[in-house]
């Protein structure tokens, strides 16, 4: 293996390598109509190292820059009757889709050899090595007829990894001994890079297909307290289910705000957070009467910069031995058995919530709800926080900065 690495000229890497066969992957991919013609070539390929190190078209995607844009430049961006703006769009993506995804492949090759060749995370790896080349190989985009082929190409895309994250979660979990910062960093950056992917792809398809209120993905008076009602909704239902009952949950502050924001983010913070904080109190209160759980406090607070939401719960707060690991992607107090009911038949698309607004999986599992949050939180210009008060609570905030605000904001 020694022999492998980026800077080998193709032919010798190729001979260097020839008898090296990576374990067999299982693969992910879900076949769709377009895209399963390049898969059903793919599929009984033998995959020799140097498939995975060693592509000059991604080695050259890879070294060029991603261009990031601000909310404010996409929500102003303007639209034409004549459909120029989707033409515009398109072009921007056709452009700038290989690089991120270039990007992300180069991460995977930075991995630790041993948790790179783990099964199901170098599944993922090939995963997007396709959708590098199914994107690169895509004609130039010159009309609005090109411009909606290119569409059917991302929503098929979008579909075959929207359980990204599930897999990850899964493959990181069997590597967990090894070296947790390098594994941290390479998830932040991961994850935060593929919202931003998804966002992107997520804003031409709904440029295409226009909801009232949206500009793309941009729903230009957003009321916290609607996201925030059918989250709360939605875990209560998933409490009945795994626990016979659930929490009440109590909403205080500015409730009426309302303002341009990106719902998608939060349709997968948002249910995270209102799990956790669930669970912690069904389970603190486990003898007393369920009108007598004291309520989770939810309390919205707005400004010209940004807007903060604090989820309150008296589940009795994170223990001080666990205050600085439950920000550790893979730690969890679910044990490994309670792991394996939630995930046998439904677990797919646990974490996934970003993708799906439909699917927030069970109440707990991989540990990935928090580190995955606060990554999202922090790309999105903000950040999230724990106080827990040991022997009665925690207290969770969410603080993400405005997309037209008083000062800069993020960029997706
Ligand atoms: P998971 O919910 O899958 O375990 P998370 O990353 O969301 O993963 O949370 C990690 C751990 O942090 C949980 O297993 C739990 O022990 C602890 N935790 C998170 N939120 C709370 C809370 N509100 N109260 C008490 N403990 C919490
Ligand atoms: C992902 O969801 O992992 C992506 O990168 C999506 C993209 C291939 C359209």
């Amino acid at each position: 293996w020694s022999g492998v690495g980026r800077g080998h000229s193709s032919t010798g890497l190729k001979q260097n390598v020839k008898r090296v066969r990576l374990m067999p992957t299982k693969r992910l991919v879900s076949s769709t109509p377009s895209i399963h013609r390049h898969q059903r070539e793919e599929r009984n390929r033998p995959r020799s190292a140097a498939f995975y190190y060693n592509q000059k078209t991604i080695d050259d995607a890879a070294a060029k820059p991603s261009v990031r844009l601000t909310p404010a430049t996409i929500l102003y961006a303007g639209k034409n009757s004549d459909g120029a703006h989707l033409l515009r769009s398109s072009q921007y993506l056709q452009r700038e889709l290989p690089v991120r995804i270039a990007h992300r492949i180069a991460g995977f090759r930075t991995l630790p050899f041993v948790i790179g060749c783990n099964p199901t995370i170098l599944s993922v790896h090939e995963l997007y090595i396709q959708a590098f080349h199914i994107l690169n190989e895509f004609p130039e985009i010159q009309s609005l007829e090109d411009s909606r082929k290119y569409n059917g190409i991302l929503r098929e895309l979008l579909d075959a990894h929207k359980d990204v994250v599930t897999h990850l979660a899964s493959g990181f979990r069997e590597c967990r001994r090894y070296d947790e910062d390098l594994i941290g960093q390479f998830l932040d950056r991961t994850l935060t890079s593929r919202l931003g992917i998804r966002m992107l792809a997520m804003h031409q398809l709904s440029l295409h297909d226009e909801q009232p209120n949206h500009v793309g993905i941009i729903n230009i008076s957003m009321k916290v307290k609607d996201v925030l009602t059918k989250w709360c909704d939605f875990v209560s239902h998933l409490s009945q289910y795994k626990y016979g009952r659930s929490a009440t949950f109590k909403l205080s502050g500015h409730i009426n705000a309302a303002f341009p924001y990106i719902q998608l983010p939060l349709d997968y913070i948002l249910p995270e957070l209102l799990k956790n904080a669930a669970r912690a109190t069904i389970e603190y209160h486990g003898d007393v009467l369920p009108e007598d759980m004291p309520p989770i406090t939810i309390t919205i607070a707005n400004n010209d910069v940004d807007f903060i939401i604090r989820i309150s719960d008296r589940g009795g707060g994170i223990p001080h031995g666990n205050v600085n690991t439950v920000m550790h992607y893979n730690f969890s107090t679910a044990t490994d058995e309670e792991n394996m009911d939630d995930h046998h038949g439904g677990f797919s698309g646990m974490v996934e919530a970003a993708n799906s607004a439909q699917t927030a999986g069970p109440m707990y599992g991989f540990g990935f709800g928090l580190p995955t949050s606060r990554a999202y939180a922090e790309y999105l210009g903000g950040g999230l926080h724990l106080q827990s008060m040991q022997g009665i609570g925690t207290d969770v905030y969410l603080r993400l900065r405005h997309v037209d605000g008083k000062f800069d904001s993020f960029r997706i």
